[in-house]
Order: C-alpha cells, then sequence, then structure tokens
C-alpha cells in the first residue's frame, strides 16, 4: 500500500553541502556543491525524506506520484532582509537615505495603519517572493500590531518560513510613526505568544535601527531577548555614512556603531544586521566572534549610493562572518534574488574580485540558512529538511537560450556553473518555472 503524503520529484538538482567561501585553492569550490543530473526528491508530508540519484532510489520509490521537472531545481531562495510595507514605493527617485526614509518610506509605512490596506500589501507582497522563488524571508514591518499580524496570517496561509516583528521606533521619526517604549514591550509580547513558532513562523525584535530608538528601547529590546532567548535581533548597521555620523552624535559613549548594538546586548549569533557596508576591521572581528550574520543587500547598497559591502572580506578565513542576500525591496530594486546576485558580482568586480555563480547561489540558499541557524530545517536538499525548492529554467528569454547554446548537452559541474551565471547575470522572475513551498506548489 502507497503511503498517499509520499511523493518524489525527478530532475537536475543543484545544492551546497559546504561553504564554497570556505574551501581552499586546492580543494576546490566544487567540493561544496551537490549535483545530481538526475536525481530524484522524495517528500512525505512536506519534508524531504529521500534525496539521492534516480538510479539508486527508483526501485524502492516505483509506485509514488512522481513529478519530472526540466530545468535546474534549486533551494528555494533566502531574503535576509526585506520590508513588506515598501512594496508600493519600490524605485522612488534620487535621495540617500535619511532624506529617502524622510521623503519616501515614512509617509508611506503611516498607511499601514489601516489594516486592510496592510493586508492587501502583504498578500501581494508573499506572492511576490513566491513569484521570483523566494521561500523564506526576513521582512520588517511597522510599528502597528496589526500591520505585524496580517503579514504573520498571510505567511500562515501559504506555509512560507518568515521571521517578522513590529518595527521599534520612538525618536527621530515623524509623530506619526512614533510608538512608545514600554507599549511596544506589551505589544511585542502579544506578538510573541502569538506567532513565535507557530507552523513555519518564527519571531524577530525588531528597532529600526539606532537612530530611531532611544537607549529606554533598545534597553526594553533587550530585556524581550532575555524573556525569549530564542528570538531574533533585526536591524541595519552602518549603512551611510551621515547615518554612521548621525548615530555618533546620538550614542557619544559608543565606539561606533556596532558598540551602540553591543552595550545593549543585541549582539548574538540570533542577530542580523543589514548593509555593514561601512564596518572597519574591528566590527569585523566584533561580528565574528559574536557570530551575528549580515544581509547583504546589494540593489539596495546600489540604488541608495551606500557603498560598496566587502563581501570577501567579511567571508575571509579570518572572520568567516555568517552572510545572506537581503532584496531590501524598497530600497532594493527588485524582488528576484537572481538580480541581486548579478549586482554582488559587479560589486565584487569593482574591488577587483569575481563572485563566482557557486558562491552567489549558496549565498541565497544555505548561506542564508546558517544565517537564521536554521540550516537543520531549510537550505539544501537534505534529508529532514522542509521540502522548499525553486525550478530554474535557465533559457526563460531567446537571449539566455542563445548565449547558452554553447553548454547545451553538457553536464559538467562548470557547464552548470555557467548556467546559474547567466541567470544571475540575465535572469528575472521568467527565469523561475516553478515555486514549492513545504513540498507543494505555491503558484
Ligand atoms: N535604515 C533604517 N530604516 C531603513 C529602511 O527602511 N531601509 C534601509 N535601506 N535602511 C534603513
Ligand atoms: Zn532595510
Amino acid at each position: 500500500m502507497v503511503n498517499p503524503s509520499l511523493k518524489a520529484v525527478r530532475g537536475a538538482f543543484v545544492d551546497f553541502v559546504d561553504d564554497p567561501f570556505s574551501t581552499s585553492q586546492l580543494n576546490s569550490e566544487l567540493q561544496s556543491v551537490r549535483y545530481l543530473q538526475d536525481g530524484l526528491l522524495i517528500i512525505e508530508d512536506g519534508k524531504i525524506i529521500e534525496f539521492d540519484t534516480y538510479s539508486n532510489l527508483s526501485d524502492r520509490y516505483a509506485q509514488i506520484p512522481t513529478e519530472v521537472h526540466e530545468g535546474l531545481i534549486l533551494p528555494g531562495f533566502i531574503d535576509l532582509h526585506v520590508h513588506y510595507p515598501q512594496t508600493e514605493m519600490i524605485g522612488a527617485y534620487g535621495e540617500q537615505l535619511l532624506a529617502w526614509l524622510d521623503k519616501y518610506v515614512f509617509p508611506t509605512e503611516s498607511k499601514f495603519r489601516d489594516v486592510d490596506y496592510a493586508r492587501q500589501i502583504a498578500s501581494f507582497f508573499l506572492d511576490e517572493l513566491l513569484r521570483n522563488g523566494t521561500t523564506s524571508a526576513v521582512v520588517l514591518t511597522t510599528i502597528f500590531p496589526a500591520s505585524v499580524d496580517v503579514l504573520f496570517e498571510e505567511a500562515q496561509r501559504r506555509n512560507m518560513r518568515l521571521i517578522a516583528g513590529q518595527v521599534l521606533m520612538s525618536r527621530n521619526a515623524p509623530e506619526y510613526l512614533l510608538n512608545e517604549p514600554q507599549k511596544a514591550y506589551a505589544e511585542n509580547r502579544e506578538l510573541i505568544q502569538k506567532w513565535h513558532g507557530q507552523d513555519r513562523l518564527l519571531y524577530a525584535i525588531t528597532p529600526r535601527f539606532a537612530i530611531t530608538s532611544t537607549d529606554a528601547e533598545l534597553k526594553l529590546a533587550a530585556k524581550l531577548k532575555e524573556e525569549y532567548p530564542d528570538l531574533y535581533i533585526h536591524t541595519h548597521l552602518s549603512e551611510n555614512l551621515k547615518e554612521i555620523e548621525f548615530t555618533a552624535a546620538l550614542f557619544p559613549t559608543s565606539k561606533d556603531y556596532l558598540n551602540v548594538y553591543e552595550q545593549f546586548d543585541l549582539v548574538g549569533d540570533r542577530s542580523i544586521f543589514a548593509h555593514c557596508v561601512h564596518l572597519d576591521e574591528s566590527a569585523f572581528e566584533r561580528m565574528s566572534n559574536s557570530g551575528a550574520a549580515i544581509a547583504y543587500c546589494p540593489t539596495s547598497n546600489l540604488f541608495l549610493g551606500s557603498g560598496l559591502f566587502k563581501l570577501h572580506q567579511a567571508k575571509s578565513p579570518e572572520y568567516q562572518i555568517k552572510v545572506g542576500i537581503g532584496s531590501d525591496v524598497g530600497a532594493g530594486t527588485s524582488f528576484s534574488q537572481l538580480k541581486s546576485m548579478g549586482e554582488a558580482y559587479k560589486i565584487s568586480q569593482l574591488q577587483g574580485q569575481s563572485l563566482s555563480a557557486f558562491k552567489a547561489f549558496y549565498l541565497a540558499t544555505l548561506g542564508g540558512a546558517k544565517a537564521l541557524s536554521l540550516d537543520d530545517k531549510i537550505g539544501s536538499f537534505d534529508r529532514g529538511k522542509e521540502a522548499d525548492f525553486v525550478v530554474l529554467d535557465v533559457n526563460a528569454t531567446p537571449l539566455q537560450a542563445l548565449r547558452n547554446r554553447a553548454t547545451k548537452g553538457d553536464f559538467s559541474l562548470e557547464a552548470i556553473a555557467s548556467q546559474l551565471f547567466g541567470l544571475m547575470t540575465l535572469g528575472d522572475e521568467r527565469s523561475i518555472k516553478a515555486t514549492y513551498v513545504a513540498g507543494k506548489l505555491a503558484l
């Protein structure tokens, strides 16, 4: 009798068994890649129970329903930093961070006091992630608790892995976007009890950034973390030079920007810091020692003119900081992590480095999972993990098909690397043939 909750997916699979940044030259990065040209993934109740070559598994699973896919099957992408309330104001002209926040972001975020509007945008936002192959995301909301509720409700309906929390802001923003810290603390506690650990949802304590928090608010953030140690801390760090200058003036006893968060005990292995463009060696070293993660936001750092993140230094043997990729919409200009990878490549080029396709795809999959300490649940096709995956068409446009003629019928790892690199250079949501969340076709 065939177990009715079992199903199989057959095709060409690519995932990672190791960090390609940490393999030495002798021990080529190719050893971190697992490529099964004809593989079979066996899924039961949304989880992976077997993963191997078709020939090794087909006898045992001959009777179960099998979906066969053309293209490359990869783990679902992880977006390590994105703002759902900014979906509508993506591509706002002409400003850098602080002026951009004042002119475009804060007025847009005020609209989220209307729960119907918030739900409409939350729903659009999550579908847009899925359309782009992103199955897990770390998301900023607004100060309004209902804006958090609707996001979690919509994510739960889609069974996505989502980490989010109410945004803490109590100064240096318009009155309509400020919350009283003690009130926010109470609201956070309610939201945590309601959502943290429900299905695939997890909670992040989310001070917007040092500039919009008072000492009292950062103390309460730390108190929440002490009360619920498995929560995440999610915030921005060292994105823009004027932001850094203003932060230094607001926190004169802190020796640098990271030290503001250190002084309030907010830096640890469940802390996610977006940007980190201007960190110096001391900050990199402290990040490394703390186990905190960086959300690298390439399209955003370029769009706002924030600067060039030193990826190769962060990932060097000296620091080995956990790094994943964030779209950072709406400062980021695309929901597509393929586009984020393409811009990351160009940023590396400007620093005299080349970001290989395997390294880039690692950052958007297993690297992101490790950054979240969720690599036992997502990020690769290991047995026991949740079956989130994406089917990629490397030839979605005539230009891509022309480009890939050179590697047609070549199933070597070098050919796969070339096709993946083509995706990060030319790909977008047209490259996403299908997105699966916990074993089910999402859209
Ligand atoms: N720093 C504080 N808030 C924000 C935001 O909304 N976007 C970006 N990119 N940086 C920030
Ligand atoms: Zn951001």
